[in-house]
């Protein structure tokens, strides 16, 4: 079983992937991390996002372990990522590893839930359930401002919107794999949506295929 969430920043991804993930039993990817490990590597070796050769490099070399740094959900390493993401070598070197994670999850799982923005449309287009999650860019500028000052971080909410505001379009409208519903996709508005609706409109959504 592959469920896919995918959907812009702070639209509630993680926090629904990880739900599901623990009430099926599978395992989770959260695919942004993937990239975003790309881009601190990048960052770490002062090169700049839009260095191709040494995006490509760092794509190639990425690991499950790189993961897990806390570092990956700066804002700064966002900004990065948007750019680093929309090239279309990075892209293809990641495309593997993402692939090799749902088909053999490396728990032993009997699938995964993957999140991002190209999981139903490129990664896993056969996946079983496919949910495209979305909000007001305000209200995912809101979000994402509170997770960062709580987290102890200054933040400056326009700069927050401007920020989601930028990516949400650099994500759209990349040549490669954009960020868009799958035709197949079941689209849920988190807006007025806080997370355990947003979890019981997912469970309501998936009771209603045969799986
Ligand atoms: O979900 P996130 O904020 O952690 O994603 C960070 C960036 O990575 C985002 O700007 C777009 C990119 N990304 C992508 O292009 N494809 C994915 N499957 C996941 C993330």
């Amino acid at each position: 079983m592959i469920i896919a969430i995918d959907g812009p920043a702070a639209a509630g991804k993680g926090t629904l992937a990880r739900r599901l993930a623990a009430h099926f039993g599978l395992a989770y990817l959260d695919t942004g991390a993937v990239y975003r490990a790309v881009a601190r590597r990048l960052l770490d070796a002062g090169a700049v996002p839009t260095d191709e050769a040494a995006a490509l490099a760092a794509a190639r070399t990425v690991t499950a372990d790189d993961l897990h740094d806390p570092r990956l959900r700066d804002e700064a390493v966002g900004r990065a990522t948007s750019v680093v993401s929309a090239l279309p070598a990075v892209r293809a070197a990641l495309l593997d590893f993402q692939r090799r994670f749902a088909a053999r999850p490396p728990g032993g799982e009997p699938g995964a839930v993957l999140d991002g923005r190209d999981i139903g449309t490129v990664v896993c287009p056969d996946a079983t359930i496919k949910i495209f999650l979305t909000a007001d860019p305000v209200e995912r500028a809101r979000r994402r401002a509170k997770e960062l000052r709580e987290r102890g971080l200054d933040t400056i909410d326009s700069r927050v919107l401007r920020d989601i505001r930028e990516r949400d379009a650099r994500d759209s409208s990349r040549a490669t794999a954009p960020l868009v519903p799958a035709a197949d996709a079941h689209v849920i508005d988190t807006t007025q949506l806080d997370a355990d609706a947003a979890f019981a409109a997912a469970l309501a959504y998936i009771a209603t295929r045969e799986i």
